[in-house]
């Protein structure tokens, strides 16, 4: 029987004899001894095999990279020369006097000692695991959960299951069908998230809900956003937004206090509307200091229309990010930069070099210097705080073309100059809008269940375009860690919500209808939050993507190497659940060229 992890063995345990099972991570023949690096989960620890024990040197004559061994043994130290500090093993060794092969194992289809493509990692998988880094983290992985858990317990929190065959929950994603076989015809919508569910628990008395559960979002996938990702999911009664907020900031300061012992501490609040302005993005990364400055009324009067007309135009919007030092940007990388805001929609990057700030008329060198006079680029500089050998980027247009392009500059200025400071830093964004204006219709900016901060039924059908939401996103790092909202508990203003949405009463019943009837029976005030588990993970542990701290992912075209998944039905099944499929021309006449 195993008696001790590999990795666990450190000076404590010399002398012992101790029995380990593990794979080989090396193999190296030293003249006469061998050594063995055996790992299992818990690390590596190096096993001297001398010839005198000669069963086990035979043994280990024939071990290759990841065989499966047991290995027998007595612990003891190496010696000082040979120490290495960095192991927790690395003081000790063991000398091994048994050696059974348990497995052998072929060449592996992944060179651990190079980069592997991701679809040849996702395809093997289960040897990518074995890779010590994608290990640990899967260990880490264990303790958040872990520790979310007890923490929630302690909070008393119920852990409730929620259905994963269920009706659809609009969270603005495409939504996973499954066909049904008794209801023909029908399908089941898997959960985006289990939203109305939870809040059914609160109608049911349960007071504080919670459960680390899956959901599921047909959308475009990137570095944090996969097709089935796991949500911290929460919601209680008789909180308030304050109360959610504060129990949920201390869920987050306690974990990373337990399992990073770092201390984030009081989390920062900060409006929709004030992270849009100064960041051009509802996620802002505070690491990041480059900040949007305003200079609409600097540029009003300027003879350069591109300039003037946005900042004379309500909807418009003239602003400058400056950049330290950025005066040494040449004209191709000033060219790359005003084609990457080109991306969401800026026509143009206007610049200006700041060579000498104390004389603004023949201290600054730009394509529109001839359009200001020294007042004007005195109040640029004022506005900006510049500095000599800094640049100012301007953009200017509609309001959301020069957030959203500036916002993405900033990230980019800040990445590529090297601008972040400090590890970590949290906020939280509030006072969003209920709702976004897009080609005359209203979208929830939350979910169509958020309440409006105003509980105010006529106030919101006045102007549903003013109102803001009771809703808050807790961010870290640019990251949009979770979000929640307190929930409309009135009949009247739910009804009223979905019809702003333009979803119609009959709509409404169809696919609400049991939450509108639910909402009769005395529902409790209640209020919740879902952080993502993967991307809270992901940053713990400084991964680049959400697939590195999740042992089965899927590919950036959601399917599984490893599995073949999606794959196509068998014609039985298929007509067991009377469903037909098209060909892709049949399904897509207009992009195959067909009619
Ligand atoms: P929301 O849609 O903001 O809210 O989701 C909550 C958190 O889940 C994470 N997340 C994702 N992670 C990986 N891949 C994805 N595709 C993905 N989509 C979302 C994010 C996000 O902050 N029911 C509401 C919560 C509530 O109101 O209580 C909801 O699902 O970290
Ligand atoms: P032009 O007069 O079109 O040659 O533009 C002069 C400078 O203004 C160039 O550096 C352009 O990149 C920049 N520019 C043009 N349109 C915009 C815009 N909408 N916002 C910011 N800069 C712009």
């Amino acid at each position: 029987m195993r008696t001790n992890y590999c990795g666990r063995i450190d000076k404590a345990y010399i002398g012992q004899t101790v029995t380990l099972k593990g794979w080989v991570n090396k193999r190296r023949d030293l003249g006469g001894v061998i050594f063995i690096d055996l790992r299992d989960r818990e690390g590596i620890l190096q096993v001297v095999i001398d010839p005198d024990t000669q069963s086990a040197f035979e043994n280990a004559s024939q071990l290759r990279n990841e065989f499966c061994v047991e290995i027998i043994g007595l612990v003891r130290a190496r010696p000082d020369s040979q120490i290495n500090k960095e192991m927790r093993t690395g003081e000790v060794e063991l000398l091994g006097k048994e050696v059974n092969i348990i497995n052998r194992a072929p060449a592996l289809p992944l060179d651990w000692n190079q980069e592997n493509s991701e679809e040849q990692r996702l395809k093997y998988r289960y040897l990518d695991l074995r890779r010590p880094i994608m290990t640990e983290r899967l260990v880490f992985r264990s303790k958040v959960t872990a520790a979310v858990r007890r923490f929630l317990e302690d909070n008393e929190f119920l852990d409730i299951e929620t259905p994963i065959l269920t009706a659809a929950t609009p969270e603005g994603a495409r939504d996973y069908l499954v066909p049904s076989r008794t209801h023909k015809g029908e399908f089941f919508a898997l959960p985006q998230s289990p939203q109305l569910f939870k809040q059914l628990l609160m109608m049911s008395g349960m007071d504080k809900y919670y459960q680390i559960v899956k959901c599921f979002r047909d959308e475009d996938l990137r570095a944090d956003r996969q097709p089935e990702f796991t949500q911290i999911d929460i919601e209680t009664s008789f909180l308030d937004a304050d109360g959610v907020m504060a129990i949920t900031e201390s869920l987050i300061r306690d974990l990373f206090q337990k399992m990073l012992q770092v201390d984030l501490g009081e989390f920062p609040r900060m409006s929709y509307a004030e992270a849009m302005k100064r960041y051009g993005s509802d996620k802002p990364d505070l690491r990041n200091p480059l900040e949007i400055v305003d200079v609409d009324h600097i540029v009003k009067d300027i003879e350069f229309k591109v300039f003037s007309g946005p900042a004379n135009d309500e909807e418009g919007r003239v602003s400058v990010i400056c950049v330290p030092n950025g005066a040494s940007l040449s004209r191709k990388q000033l060219d790359n930069y005003a084609e990457f805001v080109g991306i969401y929609g800026a026509k143009g990057l206007a610049w200006m070099k700041i060579n000498d700030a104390a004389s603004p008329a023949e201290g600054v060198q730009s394509p529109v210097a001839k359009f200001f006079d020294a007042q004007s680029i005195e109040k640029l500089i004022d506005a900006t705080q510049a500095k000599n050998g800094d640049i100012l980027l301007f953009g200017a247009d509609k309001y959301n073309v020069v957030t959203e392009a500036l916002g993405a500059l900033r990230l980019k200025l800040g990445k590529d100059f090297d601008l972040l400071e400090g590890e970590w830093k949290p906020l939280w964004v509030v006072d969003f809008p209920m709702f976004e204006k897009v080609d005359g219709h209203l979208y929830a900016l939350h979910h169509p269940f958020t309440a409006p901060r105003d509980n105010d039924l006529n106030a919101l059908k006045a102007s549903p375009e003013k109102a803001l939401s009771n809703a808050y996103d807790m961010v870290l790092n640019g990251v949009e860690l979770g979000g929640g909202s307190v929930r409309i508990h009135d009949m009247n203003m739910q009804a009223l919500v979905f019809d702003l949405l333009g979803i119609s009463e009959q709509e409404a019943q169809e696919k609400f209808g049991f939450l509108l009837e639910a909402l009769k029976y005395g529902t409790p005030p209640h209020a919740g939050l879902a952080f993502g588990l993967d991307r809270l993970v992901m940053l713990m542990l400084g991964a680049d993507s959400i697939r590195d701290v999740m042992a089965f992912p899927k590919t950036t075209t959601a399917a599984c190497p490893l599995t073949g998944a999606p794959g196509k039905a068998n014609p039985e099944q298929l007509k067991e659940l009377a469903i037909a499929t098209l060909t892709e021309s049949q399904a897509n006449p207009s992009t195959t060229g067909d009619e």
